[in-house]
């Protein structure tokens, strides 16, 4: 995965990442996933910032810290895009067909999981069950789930998100 970021820093970042040390104050070396899950549930993803401010706090390397984080799947390195599509595999979506659906996101918006779109319209995640197992296989978008989803419903999907960005003139 590729950790290198053009991320401006600004005061909106400085000031979470502020608050968030501010909680771990004499934490440990083994506070560092839960720093890096609040800071990305405030952020959206893992700022080049973020990671160095995490390591000054807990006396980790940058490289260390990235080393740790791209182990797990959680964590994004990007923006998440305008329309951030989460494809559960979980074992009920699994069971469903969920793959099916991933492979379809990745050739519709030729994006692998973690990646943003060069015009951060669009983004891919692959998240563990979402809890809605009896839905299943199900995508959220921003967070709006939805329900036994196929591939071509997939395809509608990002064809409405397309239509309304050509519709407000961002396309
Ligand atoms: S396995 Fe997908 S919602 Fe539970």
């Amino acid at each position: 995965m590729s950790t290198t970021l053009e991320t401006p820093v600004n005061n909106g970042t400085t000031s979470v990442l502020a608050d968030i040390s501010s909680r771990y104050d004499h934490a440990g070396r083994d506070a560092l996933i839960p720093m890096l899950q609040d800071i990305q549930e405030k952020e959206g993803y893992l700022s080049r910032e973020a990671i160095r401010h995490v390591g000054r706090h807990l006396g980790l390397s940058a490289s260390k810290i990235y080393g740790v984080a791209t182990f797990y799947n959680q964590f994004r390195f990007h923006p998440p895009g305008k329309y951030h599509f989460m494809v559960c595999r979980g074992t009920a979506c699994h069971v469903k067909g969920s793959e099916r659906l991933l492979n379809s996101l990745m050739t519709l918006l030729k994006l692998k999981p973690g990646e943003t779109s060069r015009d951060a319209l669009f983004s891919l995640e692959v998240v563990a069950c979402m809890g809605a197992c009896g839905l299943a296989p199900v995508v959220s978008v921003n967070g709006e789930f939805y329900a036994k989803v196929t591939p071509r419903k997939l395809a509608e999907m990002i064809q409405e998100c397309r239509e309304k960005e050509a519709k407000n003139g961002n396309n």
